[in-house]
């Protein structure tokens, strides 16, 4: 009797365009793992409902994505130190004995991304992390796990990011204010994790920010530059990035946590950028 396939999926609401399904089968065929992955379109009000289904149904695990992984967070039996950080929950693992762990492996992609691929090197460099929301807190840890000299989270509600910094201060140097605060200062890295980009806007952070061969890397991707990629050429900076490699990342994070193997991104990479 052959085992019957294990079974994977994101969940979120809208879910029509996520990318996740492509990436796992493609490291699914590379690593010759057998799985199948699918979407799954959350309903406001069902999610506990929903992942209960799916696992009853032999489910493995879920990505979570947006507006769910808050409450991902609290449904889950146990959390990853990096998930609590986080406070959301991006990746579900169903546990032998049935009971549910969250991680989160958002920050981790992000790091991976900016120092595997990209070459950066994080530690003692200035990082202005811009935005306060779900976005940003979900990838702090594993920043500040780089030693970055100092991050200074910034953004539009001034309170929020000075809250957020003060939550996770005992981790690293992390502090935070607001965009007018910023004037003046000098960074390395300033990663957009704010919703700004999806009204093609730009955060109203203050121009000469970036240090020379300062980089931006919007956390959001699209088929052109985005909006803060823009930005940071105006700015001079020496590298504008977008998070397509980080969406990869965080998948193979997953991926790795579910079967125990990492695949090799950069070939996945290559092909949604030709996409
Ligand atoms: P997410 O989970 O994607 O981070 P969120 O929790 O709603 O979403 O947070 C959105 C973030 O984008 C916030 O930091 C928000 O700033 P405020 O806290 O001041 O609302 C930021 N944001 C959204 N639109 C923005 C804009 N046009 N300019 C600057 N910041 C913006």
């Amino acid at each position: 009797m052959t085992r019957p396939i294990d079974r994977y999926a994101v969940i979120g609401n809208p879910i029509a365009h996520s990318k996740s399904p492509r990436i796992h089968h493609a490291f699914a065929e590379q690593t010759g793992e057998r799985l199948e992955y699918t979407r799954l379109l959350g309903e406001p009000g069902r999610f506990a409902e929903q992942v209960g289904d799916f696992m009853a149904a032999g489910g493995k695990g879920l990505n979570v994505t947006v507006p769910f992984k808050e409450e991902a967070w609290r449904l889950v039996d146990e959390r990853s130190p990096r998930a609590e950080s986080a406070r959301a929950v991006n990746t579900i693992i169903r546990l032998a004995d049935g009971r549910l762990r969250g991680d989160n492996t958002d920050g981790a992609g992000l790091v991976r991304d900016l120092c595997d691929n990209l070459g950066a090197r994080l530690q003692d460099s200035r990082i202005l992390l811009v935005g306060a929301g779900g976005a940003a807190r979900g990838v702090l840890r594993p920043l500040l796990e780089t030693h970055p000299r100092q991050i200074v989270i910034a953004n539009r509600t001034a309170s929020k990011a000075v809250d957020l910094a003060a939550d996770l201060a005992k981790l690293g140097p992390v502090t935070g204010c607001g965009f007018g605060e910023l004037s003046g200062r000098r960074f390395d890295l300033i990663i957009n994790a704010t919703a700004a980009g999806l009204a093609d806007a730009v955060p109203d952070i203050p121009d000469n920010l970036l240090d020379t061969n300062g980089w931006c890397y919007d956390m959001m991707y699209g088929d052109e530059p985005t909006a803060f990629m823009r930005w940071g050429e105006g700015q001079g900076a020496a590298r504008t990035l977008d998070g397509l490699g980080m969406l990869v990342e965080q998948a193979a994070e997953s991926f790795y946590l579910w079967r125990g193997v990492r695949p090799d991104t950069a070939p996945v990479i290559r092909a949604l950028r030709r996409a």
